[in-house]
């Protein structure tokens, strides 16, 4: 594996800045084992170095995975002429290499994963997988069981054919009908182009769940964390409640 340099380390781990890892380093809070003498340039192999910070073990994460409310207002993308999801993060979760995994529409809100690993991405996006995305869905009225019908079993719009979704009533609030719908795959404006097709426009949408991660009700919108190893790993756990 390629070395890193200790302060650089120590920031991306502790998600601190390398002025204050240099801090730490000065204080003597850090060390190394089987190095005797550390400076910020000292070069560390986070597969073979065990780094000590103020007594604890600290971990190599190879890739990061980030968190979002996304509110509503901000777009889906690495850079544009508006405010990203990226803008929104605070400067200890920024780092480069970092995109969004998937897109929510600018009006979108809720759970957002914003990571800089393509492969775990492409793994989580990728329709063969099935990983679930599900999102409340706010409707001009009520979805009828002919509509429902059709949905369950895989609706067609226009020339494609779409997999088999979930969707049942959640509740009612200020008057309309809120559902829940999961689907297992992504297309453009998908959920707002099948409603649209039964003639029942969407109010609003929220993601709230990808595979086994459910949106973090305790972030308010705008507000991120980076992820646990074990909530990466429910992004991608098989689940098996499509119909509902
Ligand atoms: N479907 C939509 O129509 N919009 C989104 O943002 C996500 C799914």
């Amino acid at each position: 594996m390629d070395t890193i340099r200790l302060d650089k380390y120590l920031a991306s781990q502790l998600q601190i800045s390398r002025t204050d890892a240099k801090k730490m380093l000065r204080r003597g809070e850090v060390t190394v084992r089987g190095k005797e003498k550390i400076t910020p340039e000292t070069q560390i192999d986070p597969e073979q170095d065990a780094v000590f910070a103020a007594g604890k073990a600290i971990g190599y994460r190879a890739h990061y995975y980030i968190v979002l409310h996304k509110p509503a207002g901000v777009v889906s993308a690495t850079k544009d002429a508006e405010k990203t999801v990226l803008d929104l993060l605070p400067p200890s979760l920024r780092r480069t290499g970092l995109f969004p995994a998937g897109r929510l529409d600018k009006d979108t809100t809720g759970l957002m994963l914003i990571t800089d690993d393509g492969d775990f991405a492409h793994r989580m996006l990728s329709p063969a997988r099935h990983v679930e995305k599900a999102y409340e869905v706010t409707l001009e009225r009520n979805v009828t069981e002919a509509e429902q019908k059709c949905i369950l079993e895989g609706m067609r719009l226009g020339e494609d054919q779409l997999k088999p979704a979930g969707l049942r009533f959640l509740r009612e609030e200020n008057g309309l009908p809120v559902y829940e719908i999961v689907l297992t795959e992504g297309r453009y404006h998908q959920i707002k182009r099948m409603f649209g097709a039964q003639k029942n426009p969407v109010c609003a949408l929220k993601r709230i769940r990808l595979g086994g991660l459910a949106l973090d009700e305790s972030l308010a919108p705008g507000e991120s964390r980076m992820l646990t190893e074990a909530e990466v790993g429910l992004i991608l756990e098989k689940r098996d409640c499509q119909k509902k």
